[in-house]
């Protein structure tokens, strides 16, 4: 068992999170949550997503998101592209690095993009392209790695296939995405024993949403397979829009707590990441989902 000393953690609660919203947040709202983030130390901020805002209107406002961020050095704030048009918004608003977004069942690829698995990675060959021309990074993502909504399980060879066709056209890492919280600590070992034949462990992030309680410990197993990048949630905001049931992602403030019991670095101040979950949650008018900023509430 190797464990990482350090772990990035890529914190997605202003988009993964906020997307899902059915109430229309204020742009301060979101810019807020984006600084206090990067103030406690995140040093990645999924912060919009360029994607069409008839099917997505809680990120409509994405350029004006990046317009208005107060830029901390040392911070990387990221965006969602499905396609070139994407891209393009995403170029014209500053944006450092993008991600595209697979699926690894093909129901939920028409479902959340509106084409195949085939057609979705030719579009993305496309967004690499011009990535490549503008010198900029894309990260990609594999939604449904341990189940499906529509489609039930999924076979890990097909997790390995799109994500080795993400890393063939140049994506930096691939993040697996349980989309939808099914996995247990027995489903992703099997899914990461799989992977890891074909694909070096520097290249995974695991995207853990916390439906059934699992997130934690499926995080571990990813831990002691040495995966060292974790997306997060800050106060477990969020869900899939084209996921029903689908609940928010492992709270930040949970898997901080649980890295800095084990030891290891994230670079992250809890106090200030519990401020920040504690604001957002305000904002929204809830309570934090977070359990360990419950505990600590005072
Ligand atoms: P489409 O309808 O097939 O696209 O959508 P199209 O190319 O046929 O174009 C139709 C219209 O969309 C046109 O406008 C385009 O201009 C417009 P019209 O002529 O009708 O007025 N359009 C766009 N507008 C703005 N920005 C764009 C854009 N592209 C097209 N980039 C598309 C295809 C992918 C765009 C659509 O299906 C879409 O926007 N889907 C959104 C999916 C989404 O955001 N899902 C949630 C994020 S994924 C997720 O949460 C999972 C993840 O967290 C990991 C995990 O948990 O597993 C990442
Ligand atoms: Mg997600």
């Amino acid at each position: 068992m190797t464990l990482p000393t350090e772990v990035t953690i890529v914190e997605v609660g202003p988009r993964d999170g906020l997307q899902n919203e059915k109430q229309l947040i204020p742009l301060d709202t979101k810019l807020q949550l984006i600084n206090d983030l990067a103030a406690a130390g995140i040093t990645a901020i999924e912060s919009g997503s360029f994607v069409n805002p008839k099917w997505i209107p809680q990120m409509a406002d994405s350029e004006a998101v990046f317009r208005g961020l107060n830029r901390e050095a040392g911070v990387r704030y990221t965006a969602l592209t499905p396609n070139l048009q994407g891209f393009e918004r995403a170029m014209a608003a500053g944006v450092d690095e993008v991600a595209v977004f697979a699926a690894s069942s093909e129901a939920f690829s028409q479902k959340n993009i509106n084409c195949s698995i085939a057609q979705s990675l030719e579009r993305f060959a496309d967004v690499m392209q011009a990535a490549r021309e503008n010198n900029v990074a894309v990260r990609g993502y594999v939604s449904c790695v341990l189940g499906c909504p529509y489609q039930g399980d999924v076979e890990p060879d097909s997790v390995a296939n799109v994500s080795k066709a993400l890393l063939d056209m140049g994506c930096y890492e691939v993040s697996l995405g349980d989309t939808i919280g099914v996995g247990t600590p027995g489903s992703t070992t099997q899914l990461l024993e799989t992977l890891l034949r074909g694909i070096p462990v520097e290249k995974l992030a695991l995207h853990c949403h916390d439906t059934y309680g699992q997130a934690l410990a499926n995080l571990l197993v990813g831990l002691q397979h040495g995966i060292a990048t974790i997306d997060a949630s800050v106060s477990g905001l969020g869900g899939c829009p084209y996921a029903k049931g689908a609940t928010g992602n492992v709270a930040t403030e949970d898997v901080v707590y649980m890295l800095n019991g084990m030891g290891i670095d994230t670079g992250i101040d809890l106090d200030k990441l519990m401020a920040a979950g504690n604001r957002i949650s305000a904002a929204l008018n809830r309570s934090n989902g977070s359990k360990v900023a419950s505990a600590l509430a005072h």
